[in-house]
Order: structure tokens, then C-alpha cells, then sequence
């Protein structure tokens, strides 16, 4: 069976009433990914021969956003509604034999799981349209479900600006999950029209067209509420991020990661954490992390696109972009920048800043240090408030530290500079010049004593 999936993303998402009036509603982080990723992710895995991304508003930022991850991404020029928006896929669409899954880029909470189910039913039942509803406590804002009184078939779908009489009533709401009989949608497309109070072409139109023409539609009820929870605002937005964060951390916690205080701690959906490893309270793990077993992070500690290895501890610390690997301690108060990495048994200490540096095993720099664009060969020693001077205005230089090189307290390196292994600079030296293996370098005024 040949499958596709059109994800609407064009919307201007005026309701979350940005300053930026190009700002994608699509692009809106939940624990650092945007809410289209989460849509794309969850579809991703059920085998679509072609995946489309219909993007309008804020197109350019959707467009880099998802471009590496599907098949294609297409223009809404107009924002003209969720029908019109599909129809800018038509060129590429209408031949193709198969069933279409159309799906909002402002549901991020909806699960691989639910998507699979609508599309078996869609297939076992040999439907031309599955629509997915669910019965919402406060329905305002969705589409209505008008169904006919006795049998309760599904006539037809009635936006709430649309609704009258008692349709506002209705709390079984359209959820904007649907799986079309791709031919037909396609055949179709040209009967929607613009005569409802917002002038725009509904998709959910299409619901009462294909009753008429006694094609054969039927609805799949969501019995999760939450799964189908669509983001127009940020109150939605909050919500829907405390849903992701409690499902994460509670997968995580089953499969053996301990989280002493799970409303504090905020990890991303792509974060791989091993077993025994506890995660203390104000932790933030965003990005895609890969951390191992029985560390200790936190509290107090921001983490994105890092990799740790195993038995670390990682303490009230800020690290992005960086490799840590076994047995170290970090913090408290480090900051790790790009590009670092820290090999095993290393001790980057309380006020430390390391960018783009390199820790070979048994590196130790204890406490107040700058070193930035180095690389630090095993064993060797970091006084206190050591610099590296790697920038001079204009360019980034390197400074290369050997093994087992003692560098005394307060000592300036004046990058580009090398200083070999198990040599030693005296504290408070401003080196500027080469110092080879075996070799102490002293750099300071002698003191007078008046
Ligand atoms: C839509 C449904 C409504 C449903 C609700 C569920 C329609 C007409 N309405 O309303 O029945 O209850 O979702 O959340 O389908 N979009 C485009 N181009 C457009 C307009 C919208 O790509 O011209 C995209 C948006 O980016 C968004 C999605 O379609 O991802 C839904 O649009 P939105 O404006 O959020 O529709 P709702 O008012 O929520
Ligand atoms: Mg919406």
C-alpha cells in the first residue's frame, strides 16, 4: 500500500502574538525542538513513500527547519486555508495510487502509535476519508462533528465560526488528523469554496462533499485527548511543553535514568540517557545528548548537543557542543563551550570556561581559568587563574600544552604558542614564547621590595 503524508505549516499563527509578524508558529520550541519536528518525528517511522511540507508564513525558517527530513517542501504564496494549502501539492500529488495522511504542524503531542492505528483503519475499512475526532470537555475553537441524529454517521465537519444553533454545543471536535484516498482527495479539490464567515478554503469542506457523493467517510474517535491538542497560542504552548516533559521524563525514569525532581528538569525528546544515571533538580538536557551510565548531573545544569561517557559528575555546570568521556568531574560553576572535549579521569573545576579545547586524559585545571582553542596533553597540571590569550583583535590562535606540564597559577599564554611536555611555567608568567620539553619558564618582574 502506497502511502503519503502532507504536513500543513503555511499558517500565520496570529494568535501567538509575536513582534515578528514573519515569526513561523511551526518554529515555536518545546524543549528546544520545534513543534513541526515533533510532528515530523512522530510520522517518520511509518514508512510514507513521500513526505510534503506545505509551508507560507515564516516559510523560509519552516522550509530549513524540515527540508533535510522530507521529501518536499512546497509554497502557500496565499494563505487562503488548510484546502488551499493542500491543493499546493496538487501537481505532484494527483496521479499517485494510494492513501494520504493529512496532518497539522501545531500537534506536536499526537504518536506514532495513534498515526499508525488511523492509518490501518483507514485501509482495513477501504474508506475514501478517515477523519480523527475527539470529545473535548472545552471545544471551543475546533470544528464541529455534525453527525446525522439517529444513526450518528458523520455528515459533516462546522468550523466554530461557522457553527449556529445548537452546533457550538458539540464537543466531538475535528482534530485536523485526516487520511484521504489520495486520487480522490485530489479529484476533488477544485469543489471547495470560500462561502464561510472567514472566506478561506476549508479542508474539513471536503467531509461534507464527499457525503453527498455518498463516497465513503467514516471517523476514528482519539480517545487521548492530548494527542490532538493543537498549539494557537502560548498558553497551549506551555501546557503542551508540560505534557512532552512529564512523558519524557517518565520514559526515562522506566528505563532506569533516576530524576530527583521531574517539575524542575526539562530534557529533550532526542536525549539518549543511560542507566543509573541520576539527573538532580533545575537540570535542562536539550538538543540531541548522548549521555551514558551512572552519572551525576545537576543540580543546576543546562546541557545541549553534548556527548558524556560513563561515571561522570556533572555539577551546576553549562555545557554545549562538547565530548566529556569517562570518570571526570565537572563543576561546579564550568562552562563548556563548542567544540571541547574531555577525554577520562579529567577535573574541569568551579569557574572554569574551556572553548574549543582538548583534555587529554588526567588533565587538571581546578578552578578560575580561561582556556580556549587548545589542546592539553595528558596529566598535566592548571594552576588557578590561567589564560590562555587566544584572540588578538582580529584572529583566534592556538595554544599547545604537552603532557605532565605544570602551568603555575596566574600564568598568561600568549597564543599562537607552544609549550612542550613536563615543562613548567612559574606563577604569574605572561609566556609569549615557546617553551620546550623538560624546560621551566619564568615571565614576571622580579620583586623589589622598597
Ligand atoms: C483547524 C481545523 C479545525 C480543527 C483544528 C484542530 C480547518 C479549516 N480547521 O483549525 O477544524 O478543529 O485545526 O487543531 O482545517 N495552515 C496552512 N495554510 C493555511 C491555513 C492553515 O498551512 O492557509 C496550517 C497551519 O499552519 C496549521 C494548520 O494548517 O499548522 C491548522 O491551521 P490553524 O489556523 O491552526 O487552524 P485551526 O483554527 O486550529
Ligand atoms: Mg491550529
Amino acid at each position: 500500500m502506497n502511502r503519503y503524508a502532507i504536513v500543513l505549516a503555511a499558517g500565520k499563527g496570529t494568535r501567538m502574538q509575536s513582534l515578528d509578524p514573519e515569526h513561523s508558529k511551526v518554529a515555536y520550541p518545546i524543549l528546544g525542538k520545534p513543534l513541526i519536528n515533533y510532528v515530523i518525528d512522530a510520522i517518520k517511522p511509518l514508512s510514507f513513500n513521500r513526505i510534503s511540507v506545505v509551508v507560507g508564513f515564516g516559510g523560509e525558517v519552516t522550509k530549513s527547519l524540515v527540508e533535510d527530513q522530507v521529501d518536499n517542501v512546497v509554497w502557500q504564496r496565499e494563505i487562503l486555508g488548510t484546502g488551499h494549502a493542500v491543493k499546493q501539492t496538487e501537481s505532484f500529488m494527483k496521479d499517485l495510487d494510494g492513501e494520504t495522511l493529512i496532518i497539522y504542524g501545531d500537534t506536536p503531542l499526537v504518536s506514532t502509535e495513534t498515526i499508525k492505528q488511523i492509518l490501518h483503519i483507514h485501509e482495513k475499512e477501504n474508506n475514501d476519508l478517515t477523519v480523527v475526532s475527539a470529545v473535548l470537555p472545552n471545544p471551543s475553537g475546533y470544528g464541529r462533528l455534525i453527525r446525522e441524529e439517529k444513526s450518528r454517521a458523520l455528515l459533516a465537519i462546522r468550523e466554530e465560526t461557522d457553527c449556529v444553533g445548537y452546533e457550538k454545543d458539540i464537543d466531538e471536535v475535528n482534530t485536523g488528523i485526516c487520511v484521504f484516498n489520495n486520487k480522490k482527495l485530489f479529484s476533488y479539490i477544485d469543489r471547495m469554496d470560500q462561502n464561510n464567515a472567514r472566506k478561506l478554503f476549508y479542508l474539513s469542506q471536503l467531509v461534507d462533499i464527499f457525503v453527498k457523493d455518498e463516497l465513503k467517510v467514516d471517523s476514528y474517535v482519539c480517545t487521548d485527548m492530548v494527542e490532538v491538542f493543537g498549539i494557537n497560542d502560548r498558553v497551549q504552548l506551555a501546557y503542551a511543553s508540560k505534557v512532552m516533559r512529564k512523558r519524557i521524563n517518565n520514559k526515562l525514569m522506566l528505563s532506569g535514568v533516576s530524576i530527583e525532581d521531574p517539575d524542575s528538569t526539562y530534557i529533550s525528546q532526542d536525549a539518549v540517557i543511560g542507566k543509573d544515571t541520576i539527573i538532580l533538580p533545575n537540570t535542562t538536557i536539550l538538543g540531541k545528548c548522548v549521555i551514558g551510565n551512572a552519572n551525576t548531573i545537576g543540580p543546576n545544569t543546562f546541557l545541549q548537543n553534548v556527548t558524556i561517557g560513563d561515571e561522570n559528575m556533572v555539577l551546576s555546570s553549562w555545557i554545549s557542543d562538547s565530548t566529556i568521556g569517562n570518570h571526570n568531574e565537572t563543576g561546579p560553576y564550568a562552562k563548556l563551550r563548542a567544540g571541547t572535549i574531555i577525554e577520562n579521569n579529567c577535573r574541569v573545576g568551579n569557574f572554569v570556561e574551556l572553548k574549543n579545547a582538548h583534555y587529554h586524559d588526567g588533565v587538571k585545571s581546578a578552578h578560575l581559568t580561561y582556556i580556549g582553542d587548545t589542546e592539553v596533553g595528558q596529566k598535566t597540571n592548571i594552576g588557578c587563574g590561567t589564560v590562555t590569550a587566544n584572540y588578538d583583535g582580529f584572529n583566534k590562535d592556538r595554544t599547545t600544552i604537552g603532557e605532565e606540564c605544570f602551568i603555575g597559577s596566574g600564568t598568561i599564554m600568549v597564543a599562537p604558542i607552544k609549550i612542550d611536555d613536563r615543562s613548567f611555567t612559574a606563577a604569574g608568567s605572561t609566556i609569549t614564547k615557546d617553551v620546550n620539553s623538560d624546560d621551566m619558564a619564568i615571565a614576571r618582574a622580579r620583586q623589589e621590595t622598597i
